[in-house]
């Protein structure tokens, strides 16, 4: 049985570009894009983790001793705890992984839904990075969400009709993606959406859909008058724009202004079980995990997912205990201070 630690060694022997620090912060890697970094000078990726050190916990011990639980609804799929894996795609360009792609997808997806999580899949350029995805979330079903890419309507619709045949719970769209540098370097740039693209877009997947990028109340209106069914408050991790603000400074605004019209899920710098609590308290359905997950996966396959997913989950139950909530509807604005 190895050890996380083993497991991160391994990570880091397995890849050229990222240097698996023992934070995974964005100070190393700022401007490396593509590579694992942020965008620029890489301030958004950085900022994204800093903050959610300015939330801390309020302990409260003093109630009935009863166990926890974590349990989360995503869209009639019963998860484990409010914890999934963001989708990143591309580990070779993107990290210099020697672990291909197939592999990468496949310790992702069967990891987390060995511990009862859920996986989002990325989408890319060509055929095949649309394609291994695909047949993964054909294989894992309700474990794995894809995330479509904004391209323009008629190759979104296309790629979409693929994906309805999986008979998905939900499908994604990462429509902050039009920012990407990868993307435009390939000369396949992704398209802005207007609502009435998404609306298209909505009456076309006839199945929940999720759309990640949403960072200001203008954007989560365009969002609600679409009518989707979940917004994740997202800024790709810091790679679509330099010197934005961190989700977790914009996330309370946020799920306010929604009032529970959709789902808010949030992700970027979210790194253990107590960051995934402060995000809930601070009014979020559910949190989003990039980075380390992908690193478990190129370190430890499976059973790295796995470990790493489960020490998310029991960090989490364990805040939860020592902040006397019960359910995830006990996880309430009283529970953190916010010192920004
Ligand atoms: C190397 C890399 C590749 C990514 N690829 C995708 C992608 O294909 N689709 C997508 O929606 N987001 C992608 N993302 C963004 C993640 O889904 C997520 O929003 C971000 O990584 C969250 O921040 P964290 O890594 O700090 O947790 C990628 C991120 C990284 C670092």
């Amino acid at each position: 049985m190895v050890t996380l630690e083993e497991v991160k060694l391994t990570a880091k022997n397995n890849m050229s570009i990222c240097k698996m620090c023992r934070v995974c912060n964005g100070e190393t890697c700022r401007g490396w894009t593509p590579g694992p970094g942020g965008k620029g000078s890489g301030s958004s990726f950085v900022r994204n983790v800093a903050m959610l050190k300015q939330v801390t916990l309020n302990m409260r011990v003093l109630r009935q001793d009863a166990e926890v639980d974590s349990s989360f609804d995503f869209f009639a799929t019963k998860l484990s705890a409010p914890i999934m894996a963001a989708p990143i795609a591309n580990v070779k360009i993107n990290y210099g992984s020697s672990v291909d792609e197939k592999s990468y997808l496949n310790a992702l997806g069967h990891g987390c839904k060995q511990v009862g999580l859920l996986a989002f899949l990325g989408d890319g350029a060509n055929r095949e990075a649309f394609e291994m995805p695909l047949n993964l979330h054909k294989e894992l079903f309700e474990s794995t969400v894809m995330t479509i890419k904004p391209w323009l309507l008629d190759q979104v619709f296309s790629k979409m009709s693929e994906v309805k045949e999986c008979q998905p719970k939900a499908i994604a769209m990462d429509v902050d993606a039009a920012g990407l540098i990868l993307l435009k370097q390939m000369g396949v740039p992704a398209a802005y959406k207007t609502v009435e693209d998404l609306k298209k877009i909505k009456d076309f997947a006839q199945v929940p859909l999720i759309v990640k990028g949403v960072m200001t109340l203008e954007d989560a209106q365009a969002a609600l008058d679409a009518n989707v069914d979940a917004i994740v408050v997202s800024n790709h991790g810091g790679r679509v724009l330099d010197d934005c603000a961190s989700t977790v400074e914009v996330l309370e605004e946020i799920a306010v202004f929604v009032n529970k019209r959709c789902k808010v899920y949030v992700d970027g710098g979210f790194r253990s079980g107590a960051d995934v609590f402060k995000a809930l308290a601070l009014g979020a359905d559910a949190v989003l995990i990039g980075r380390p997950f992908s690193h478990m996966a190129i370190g430890g396959l499976q059973e790295g997912v796995a470990m790493y997913a489960n020490k998310l989950i029991e960090e989490f139950r364990e805040c939860m205990r020592m902040t006397g909530c019960i359910t995830l509807e006990d996880i309430r604005r009283n529970c953190v201070n916010v010192n920004f």
